[in-house]
């Protein structure tokens, strides 16, 4: 594992996430009240760019397609795919995955994310 500088910290103002390409990996990186987190860009479900969804409730990644929610700091699923109605009709093949994160330190006004 190595650790990659991604950006500088005022690349992504405090609320707000941006995806990145690093080390041959989409990764997103967030931008929360108590500091930086980074996971896999897409989407475990199927595979939405989660860059383009929202966050919510200061610490939960929204997928924009089927809202699916995930803890950003653990990755783990809070709701899954609900969205439109019917959609849990996929779920049966596409179950619940949390997502993959990322450690990210913070250093001379540079974020690190370890790949
Ligand atoms: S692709 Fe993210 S919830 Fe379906």
């Amino acid at each position: 594992m190595k650790q990659h500088v991604v950006c500088r910290t005022d690349e992504i103002k405090r609320g707000h996430m941006k995806a990145f390409q690093v080390a041959g990996r989409n990764i997103v990186v967030y931008h929360l009240a108590d500091g930086f987190y980074a996971t896999q860009a897409s989407c475990t479900h199927v595979f939405a760019p989660l860059a383009r969804g929202k966050i919510v409730d200061g610490c939960k990644v929204q997928c924009p397609f089927h809202r699916a929610r995930f803890d950003i700091r653990t990755g783990e699923v809070i709701d899954w795919a609900n969205f439109p109605v019917g959609i849990q009709l996929l779920n049966a093949v596409r179950g619940q995955k949390p997502l993959t994160i990322y450690k990210v330190t913070v250093r001379d006004g540079s974020v690190r994310v370890s790949i």
